[in-house]
């Protein structure tokens, strides 16, 4: 704890520190072909990915093993101004193989992952937009930092040690992604770092007690931390001086062929799950953990996202496609591997693991052409997919689910990791 709290202390003042982020899990700076293996002996999780990480064997990491020595490098610049006059900064990590991932203290917000396909082309796979002035208005959480609590809690409510608490409804009848001004549209302190095999920052913002009708001061960090095998992590940290539910995640939108390169359908995802949330109009989870098996949400296998998107499913109709949270096949604590996903035409492969026990994703149903983001790029329908590493929706009101209710004295921790990767030889 006292590692956030100072680094909250030093804030935006502070240049590049040298070494080991304040508050890092050491794990993550183990090379992630180390941990990943290790995530694998984790029961019946390991076999589902085994295959393929075989085939991740074999893959074309082109020049990356030539320059993996070479440390990451970290850059920071003027993002633009708030509305109500703060500055906000863009931090910009380059690793040893070309892969950037920029990242604003505003709303945590991630404005870019830029990682080569299997031809060596570098692009952007992330959906945003080109200037600060984008993030400010209206939009579905393009890259950003959620919290206090990721996806709905229905009808706003919840009670907690027989105290009933109202929090801002702010997505039909229910509340979504920490209310009105949630951690996304919130100045974060960045304290940026560098070491020899990673660079990042750590976030770290203070919510008031009562802040979007929460309980209890929750002093927060999370750390953004890239490192020279391609892989992106976010450490999450919690405390607070009242019980409070606490449900942090990320929430990038993600196209693997390239943002504004079409929809999603054609992406391969394996998901490490037998079993789904279902929900209720409204996208509520019912409370049942229903088995994926003989139905469009079993991808126990890699499958092509549009394959079943149609099919006349009650869970899909309410989704409007696909829109829930998956349970992850885990035994006791630690990262396992969560989903697998790979885009055939450039090779990108996106592998996600995590702590956390439930996996949302979400296939860009509600995106319809009405916004413009980067380039000039029109985000069509389904344009993008989110994969937001997470407790289940609705856990204050669903005590049957793993408990999101932090209390005093307790450190909420939850680490999730991107790794990127390609498939496939590079055509000649
Ligand atoms: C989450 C929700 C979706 C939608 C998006 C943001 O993924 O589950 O229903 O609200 O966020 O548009």
């Amino acid at each position: 704890m006292a590692a956030y709290e100072d680094a909250g202390i030093r804030g935006l003042g502070a240049s590049a520190a040298k070494g080991r982020p304040p508050d890092s899990i050491p794990s993550t700076e183990r090379p992630m072909r180390a941990i990943f293996p290790a995530a694998l002996l984790v029961g019946l999780t390991g076999t589902l990915f085994l295959s393929a990480c075989e085939r991740e064997g074999q893959q074309n990491d082109g020049p990356a093993q030539a320059t993996l020595a070479a440390a990451p490098t970290l850059e920071r610049r003027p993002f633009g101004t708030t509305a109500d006059g703060q500055q906000v900064e863009l931090f910009t990590v380059t690793n040893a193989t070309g892969m950037k991932v920029s990242f604003t203290n505003y709303g945590g917000v991630i404005t870019a992952i830029e990682v080569p396909d299997r031809r060596g082309t570098v692009e952007d796979v992330t959906l945003g937009f080109d200037s600060l002035q984008g993030y400010l208005g209206e939009h579905p959480y393009f890259g950003s930092l959620i919290g206090r609590y990721g996806n709905r809690i229905a009808r706003g409510r919840f009670t907690l040690d027989g105290k009933e608490y109202r929090l801002a409804v702010n997505n039909g009848p229910n509340a979504l992604h920490g209310g009105r001004r949630g951690f996304n549209r919130v100045i974060w302190s960045a304290e940026p770092f560098q070491n020899d095999s990673s660079a990042g920052a750590v976030l770290t913002y203070t919510s008031a007690d009562g802040e979007e009708g929460y309980p209890g001061t929750l002093r927060t960090s999370v750390t953004y931390t890239l490192t020279n095998d391609n892989s992106l992590s976010f450490t999450y940290r919690a405390t607070t001086d009242k019980p409070t539910p606490v449900n942090l995640t990320q929430h990038a939108y993600f196209n693997l062929a390239g943002d504004g390169e079409g929809d999603i359908l054609a992406h391969r995802l394996q998901l490490n799950a037998s079993r789904f949330t279902p929900v209720d109009s409204t996208l509520i989870p019912t409370g049942e953990l229903a088995s994926v098996k003989n139905t469009p949400f079993d991808f126990t296998q890699p499958v092509s996202i549009g394959a079943r998107i149609n099919q006349p499913d009650q869970q899909l109709k309410f989704g409007g496609g696909y829109d829930h949270t998956w349970v992850l096949a885990r035994q006791g604590e630690g990262l396992v591997p969560a989903a697998r996903l790979h885009e055939p035409e450039s090779g990108r492969v996106m592998e996600i693991l995590t702590t956390e026990p439930g996996i949302q994703f979400y296939s860009g149903n509600f995106l319809d052409g009405s916004i413009t983001g980067r380039a000039g790029h029109v985000y069509q329908h389904r344009y993008g997919l989110a994969l937001e590493t997470q407790h289940f929706p609705d856990s204050p009101n669903k005590p049957a689910f793993p408990s999101t209710i932090l209390r005093p004295g307790e450190e909420y921790r939850s680490q999730t990791v991107y790794r990127f990767s390609v498939e496939g030889a590079a055509p000649r």
